[in-house]
This record gives structure tokens, C-alpha cells and sequence, in this order.
């Protein structure tokens, strides 16, 4: 068994092999699996699309999902983190997919929980199966991650999406730039491995890929910025401002969107948009990591 917490400190060739699996997925539906589990998604953040896509992917290969949510849960009665990863190792959980807003709460689990547990975003760190699958969208329209240039444009600061693709795109060899206002901008950039651009334009000149992220409100204390209206004006992702990108870029968003902040609805919703493959995506790569985590260590 194996837990997926970052995109950082995996090989490339473990990677591979999760996006390969994923593709085969998405061609040859899986079998059910010989041996049904049943795995726990726990969030305690707010989530639609990743916690359906963990849903239907458990569903896929015939496992059972029991769901939790922090807010229905003993951890509003005063209960430790720990002691409730205790308690659901021994009602008998075989894997945990785990999303909370502290930055290394899933490595947290895995200290207490003794089966594989899969980071669906903690904190402002990591989301590694978002990753996996827009590694997958990307493929999927351009062949190969290798040489691409990848603009990933916003709020960058509180986005672990922005983390786990910059890790994973430039493994893969691509040219990763971060894009955004200053106080979006962690101060530590130096550390990942991007440029840094505080001109949309001059950011987006010959981009392959461009992500948009999302605007973390409930992440943002006050004053970071000045108004969503000054943020639109700086870093909106349209029409004009994809003039400097390369002739056939592909437009990403994880979700959830802010129509008519991160990106017009035009660009959400034209032909370049890849934000509806990523969802579907989303579920192949989540089967291909469940099923790795729970396979004996071969890669
Ligand atoms: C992201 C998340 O929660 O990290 N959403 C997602 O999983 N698709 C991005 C976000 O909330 O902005």
C-alpha cells in the first residue's frame, strides 16, 4: 500500500504510471475489483467536484465510500484530529481521502491511520490528483508536457492547485510561470519551480497552457486586494489578453469558477476551454491512484 500527500517528492516514473493507468481507465473501464474496500472521503472544506470525482472513481472499481464532513463530525464537539483518524482506522476504513485546511494534515493521518491515505488538498500545500488530472487534459490535447509553456495566472499565494502542476509540469519539462498580482504572490517563489510574472501580458506571451485558478475569498484576509474589479482589470484571463499567447493555447480552471473575475465567460466556454475534461478526467486519474495506493509497491 502507498499514500499519494504531493506531487513533490514523487519519481516521474510513479507519476507515469498513475496517468498511464488513468488512460487505460478512461479507454477499457476498469473490472471491479477482486477485493472491495471500503474508503473513507473526509473533508473538511468545502468541495463538489472533487469529492464526487473520488466518489464515482471508489464507485468505478467497485469499492464502497462512506463520507464524513468536518462540520457534521466529533471534531465540532472538541475532538482531536488524531483521535478521530484513530477512531476511523478502527471502525475498519481501508483508505482515507482526505481534504482540511491545514497544510500537512495529511501526512498528519498517515501517522495514525496504518492504510493508505490520498490527499485531496491541505492547505495551501498540495492537491495532488488535481494535478494528475490536468497532466492527463494536457496530454490529451497536446501530445506531450515536455517544452510546453504553462502560464498558471491568479492567486497564487493560497492555491495548492498552483503547487502540486508547477511540481509535476516542470518534472515533465515543461516552462512553468507563475502569474499575478504581488500580494497573491508567495514570498517564497524562489522555492518552486517557476517564473514570476506581475504583467498578465507579458506572462502570457507564447503560453501553451493557461490555467487559471480561482480567487480564494475565505483564504484572504482583507486588504490583499484592493477590489475584484482592480483584480479583473490587472489579471482577467480574455479574449485581449490571450492575443499574447501562442496561436493554439488551451485554457484550464480547476473550479469552482468566478464567471466574469478569473476569465470571461467567452474563454470559459469556447473551444479552447479544456475545463469540462478536466472534470471528467478527474475521475480516471482519482481510479488510477486509488487503485495504485492500494497495490503492493512494484513502481
Ligand atoms: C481547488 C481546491 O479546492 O483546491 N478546487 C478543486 O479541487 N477543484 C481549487 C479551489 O478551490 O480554488
Amino acid at each position: 500500500m502507498r499514500h499519494l500527500l504531493a506531487i513533490r517528492h514523487l519519481e516521474n516514473d510513479q507519476i507515469q504510471a498513475i496517468l498511464d493507468r488513468a488512460a487505460d481507465f478512461k479507454k477499457n473501464r476498469p473490472e471491479p475489483a477482486k477485493n472491495p474496500r471500503t474508503i473513507g472521503l473526509l473533508f473538511f472544506e468545502n468541495s463538489t467536484r472533487t469529492r464526487v470525482s473520488f466518489e464515482q472513481a471508489a464507485h468505478g472499481l467497485g469499492h464502497r465510500v462512506v463520507n464524513f464532513s468536518g462540520a457534521g463530525s466529533s471534531l465540532s464537539k472538541g475532538e482531536t484530529l488524531r483521535d478521530t483518524i484513530l477512531t476511523l482506522r478502527h471502525e475498519g476504513l481501508e483508505a482515507l481521502v482526505m481534504r482540511h485546511s491545514a497544510s500537512g494534515s495529511a501526512q498528519l493521518a498517515t501517522q495514525f491511520f496504518g492504510n493508505p491515505v490520498i490527499n485531496a488538498g491541505d492547505g495551501e500545500h498540495e492537491h495532488p490528483t488535481q494535478a494528475l488530472g490536468d497532466a492527463l487534459t494536457i496530454l490529451e490535447r497536446k501530445g506531450q508536457i515536455k517544452g510546453l509553456r504553462v502560464a498558471i495566472v491568479g492567486d497564487v499565494l493560497h492555491s495548492r492547485v498552483a503547487r502540486s502542476n508547477a511540481w509535476l509540469l516542470s518534472k515533465f519539462g515543461a516552462e512553468v510561470r507563475f502569474i499575478g498580482p504581488r500580494t497573491l504572490m508567495p514570498s517564497h517563489t524562489a522555492k518552486l519551480p517557476a517564473k514570476t510574472f506581475f504583467d498578465l501580458r507579458a506572462g502570457l506571451e507564447g503560453a501553451d497552457v493557461v490555467m487559471c485558478l480561482r480567487l480564494q475569498k475565505e483564504r484572504m484576509q482583507d486588504g490583499l486586494l484592493g477590489s475584484i474589479s482592480e483584480y479583473t482589470g490587472g489579471y482577467q484571463v480574455n479574449r485581449a489578453a490571450l492575443k499574447a499567447a501562442a496561436p493554439d493555447f488551451m485554457v484550464m480552471h480547476p473550479g469552482p469558477l468566478n464567471r466574469g473575475v478569473e476569465l470571461d465567460d467567452a474563454t470559459a466556454d469556447g473551444p479552447a476551454s479544456a475545463i469540462l475534461e478536466q472534470i471528467t478526467n478527474s475521475v480516471f486519474v482519482r481510479m488510477a491512484v486509488l487503485d495504485w495506493a492500494f497495490e503492493e509497491n512494484r513502481v
